[in-house]
């Protein structure tokens, strides 16, 4: 079942109806302020940090759920209700919701009024926008009074849901003429404030939650809109909020626009003051003046289209199939820029207080969104690898307001390094920028211990060789990519986080993962040396990759795919000796686009064993069969109950590792259809079963042994986006950047016989046009007329377009 349709045009996702399966959000803002926003126009907003910069309170977890956010109620004679249907909940009649990219437009109309509520973040400025629209559609002159409604959170959103005793004496307000000041905290430490502005006359206004709502109501029944009076009350102490009443008269066909600015202000600590206890409000004056009036908004609307249009314009592809095109050019990008923006902080499934950026979670969405910001790729590159340590090992994860790595998770997941010679790989090869191996980066961000980015990489390749355990594989540490996979950890004390508690020292877990990650992101290292003219480093490096290889074939091979680990005490885990977890997705995927197998028909069989063991309709399984009880010795994997999460779940990051894999092996068919299975415009027809949004993928998918296999969780903030960019632009429509040039080598299926793609790459511009027999054979091409030997286009100067002709 259908909940609304693309239009691909706009490149928005229109719903018609507020009774989606599930809230259905979409983000503002791509710089340092972001807002997060539901078809029902819930959800928050905060400035770089969302667990301590927190402009709105949004409670997770609340009934009903998606309760709260941006909320304007319309009060029309003795009618009240709300445009974006919730909180009020009155019958509309009509609804639309059209998520775009960093915008979202929702509109609602009844009793002949239509009220259009647009919400973006402009660019170049920390405030979000709202423009709501009114226009009487009636056939009589209609005197309206709009309320607005944020509730203010106290800065550190973790703090603010639990530090009662104090929170509920701090709040602090100044109100300004239409706006209104958010100034809880100012007084002390902070420089920071909120402001919520209008640009009209108000007819009243409120700053107290409980005089707005009352004590015992709920937002769908404030009393102030019930009884259609403003208190003009002042916060002192309890919840401040904000809210404004201005009154329209329209007369019939007149429509009126009214611009709110709900922003963050930060003054420099020598110039916080007006005057003594007077809060210096000219930083928000200067925003509101930039956006105050509707050619300022156009013109903000106008400029972050054409900023969409450059992100969006660096790959583009045209075939026959409309799903394809909607995923490729729009919708799997936009999420590549969300998850470069959020990493996995502030989603409906992630809280905006818990998990700082990720080491191994960054470096691979790099791999989905350096083609579109290669600069800002490149210090993210930097701010990463200044959190590795000396040995080459790295903090799990890093907070955004500091960058410094986080002591209380640490550092020992063992594939944590290599991801980061992946993304330089991927960011070298994208840009020609190599003079960024050269950049002088610190050591746990100690600027007396800087060396070049060269020679972190050359310590995450040897944090391998160093770790490896008895079989010759690489020790797995706390954990892999498989963070649930914990074979040294052993916890039994409720409370206790599986990774970081009660970790032995073990030297004998080892995982069949990262050695086939070695197999795989090894060569890259050898070619990034190579191209540094250090061929016979790049030679050793190769060796020890050569060395893995066997170390795999040996002693990672179970007889029809390969191990996923060794345990603690050396025994196999994904095994067809094991009673349960049989066979693990990881270590096939990687394996194979290791090239381990190629050659003797192993990498196939292993995939087979994918195909018949763990593809089921809705994606691949991450293990099977289940975990039916907890294992000690493995950790996370085993709590959560069979075909949930990482035990036996439709893990979608683990599924285009296939679908590259089934392409080294030929074999288009099947890549393809893994594919469909898991890109969500193919899915819209099922989205009472999937639930989540048909426009992004989802982190995790039930799989056969739960309940509700086929339900999707985890929307958005997922490596997922990140890898389905590289598995169908790559390796399916096959255009992929070497540091030689473009290589052009699709593998796609004979239902898309045909397509064209451009991609923008180093400052040139390539025309992709390709003709599929669909066999997955070689690809034969020709460059601006000449027959080119082999799929590699040399790189062309700057401002060159380039034709490309491809018959596979
Ligand atoms: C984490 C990743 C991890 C994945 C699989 C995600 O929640 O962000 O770092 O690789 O789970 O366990």
């Amino acid at each position: 079942m259908r909940f609304g349709h693309f239009d691909d045009a706009a490149r928005e996702y229109v719903i018609t109806t507020p009774r989606t399966p599930y809230p259905w959000i979409n983000y503002l803002g791509c710089e340092e302020f972001f807002g997060i926003v539901s078809h029902l126009a819930g959800g928050y907003c905060f400035h770089r940090d969302a667990r301590l910069r927190r402009l709105t309170r949004y409670r997770y977890n609340a009934i009903p759920t998606d309760a709260g956010g941006r909320t304007y109620y319309l009060r029309d004679g003795g009618d009240y209700w709300t445009p974006a249907w919730a909180p009020v909940k009155r019958e509309l009649d009509h609804y639309e919701c059209r998520h775009g990219m960093g915008y979202t437009r929702i509109t609602g109309a009844r009793g002949g009024v239509r009220a259009e509520l647009l919400f973006l973040v402009p660019l170049g400025a920390s405030a979000e926008i709202h423009r709501v629209t009114l226009r009487n559609e009636g056939r009589v002159r209609k005197r309206l009074r709009l309320f607005s409604l944020v509730e203010f959170c106290f800065w550190n959103a973790l703090d603010d849901q639990t530090n009662f005793q104090r929170n509920w004496n701090i709040g602090e307000v100044e109100v300004d003429g239409s706006t209104l000041y958010h100034v809880s905290e100012y007084r002390e430490r902070r420089n920071h404030y909120a402001y919520f502005h209008v640009n009209a006359p108000l007819a009243g206004f409120d700053t107290d939650r409980e005089s707005f709502v009352g004590l015992y109501n709920g937002l769908h029944e404030p009393q102030v809109v019930v009884e259609g009076e403003p208190r003009n009350s002042v916060a002192r102490g309890w919840q401040p909020v904000g809210s404004h009443a201005v009154d329209l008269e329209l007369a019939p066909g007149e429509e009126r626009s009214l611009v709110f600015l709900l922003g963050y202000a930060e003054n420099p600590p020598d110039r916080k003051w007006e005057r003594p206890g007077l809060v210096n409000k000219a930083p928000a004056r200067e925003v509101i003046a930039r956006f105050s009036t509707a050619p300022q908004v156009d013109a903000a609307i106008a400029a972050l289209r054409a900023h969409w249009d450059g992100l969006l314009s660096a790959f583009t592809v045209r075939s026959p199939d409309e799903k394809l095109d909607r995923m490729v050019n729009v919708w799997n990008p936009y999420q590549c820029m969300v998850t470069f923006n959020l990493s996995r902080s502030a989603s409906y499934f992630d809280s905006g207080i818990g998990r700082g950026m990720g080491f191994r979670d960054s470096n691979q969405d790099l791999l989905g969104f350096v083609h579109q910001i290669p600069t800002r790729a490149r210090q993210r590159i930097l701010d990463l690898a200044a959190t590795q340590f000396p040995d080459g090992g790295a903090y799990h994860q890093y907070q955004p307001l500091t960058r410094r790595g986080n002591h209380e998770v640490g550092s020992g997941f063992n594939d944590d390094p290599l991801w980061l010679i992946l993304a330089v790989a991927a960011y070298t090869k994208e840009t020609g920028d190599y003079a960024i191996l050269e950049e002088q980066v610190p050591f746990d961000n100690d600027e007396r211990t800087r060396a070049p980015l060269l020679d972190h990489l050359r310590r995450s390749f040897e944090h391998v060789l160093s770790n490896l355990g008895p079989h010759g594989l690489p020790l797995i540490g706390r954990a892999d990519w498989n963070d649930c996979l914990n074979l040294n950890c052993f916890s039994e004390t409720p409370d206790e986080p599986y990774q970081t508690t009660g970790v032995r020292d073990g030297r004998t877990a080892e995982s069949v993962m990262i050695a086939g990650m070695f197999t795989a992101i090894g060569p890259e290292w050898a070619r990034l040396l190579s191209h540094q003219d250090r061929t016979a480093e790049a030679a050793q490096a190769l060796e020890a990759v050569r060395r893995m290889e066997r170390a795999i074939l040996e002693h990672g091979w179970d007889g029809e795919w390969f191990l996923r680990a060794y345990d603690f005490h050396g025994r196999k885990v994904g095994s067809r000796e094991c009673a349960e977890g049989q066979i693990f997705v990881e270590s096939q995927g990687w394996c194979v686009m290791g090239g381990v197998g190629l050659g003797t028909g192993q990498a196939r069989q292993a995939l087979d064993a994918v195909a018949a063991r763990l593809d089921t309709r809705y994606g691949i399984m991450l293990q099977q069969p289940a975990y039916r009880s907890y294992h000690l010795e493995l950790g996370e994997i085993s709590s959560y109950p069979p075909g949930y999460k990482e035990n036996a779940g439709i893990f979608s990051h683990s599924n285009p590792w296939i679908m590259i894999a089934e392409t080294l092996v030929g074999r288009p068919d099947r890549a393809f259809a893994y594919y469909r299975k898991l890109a969500p415009a193919y899915l819209e027809d099922l989205s009472e079963i999937h639930r989540t949004e048909p426009y992004v993928y989802a982190q995790m998918i039930a799989g056969r042994d739960a309940a509700r296999h086929g339900e999707a969780k985890n929307a958005w903030l997922t490596g997922t986006a990140a890898w389905n960019f590289v598995a169908v632009s790559q390796y399916l429509l096959g255009i992929r950047p070497e540091h030689e040039g473009l290589r052009v080598n699709p593998c796609l299926p004979a239902e898309i016989p045909e397509f064209t793609a451009t991609r923008r790459c180093r400052g040139a511009t390539y025309l992709v046009r390709v003709r599929n027999s669909g066999g997955g054979g070689r690809a034969r091409l020709t460059v601006d007329g000449r027959a080119l030997d082999g799929d590699v286009v040399p790189w062309a100067r700057p401002g060159a377009v380039v034709k490309v002709d491809c018959v596979v």
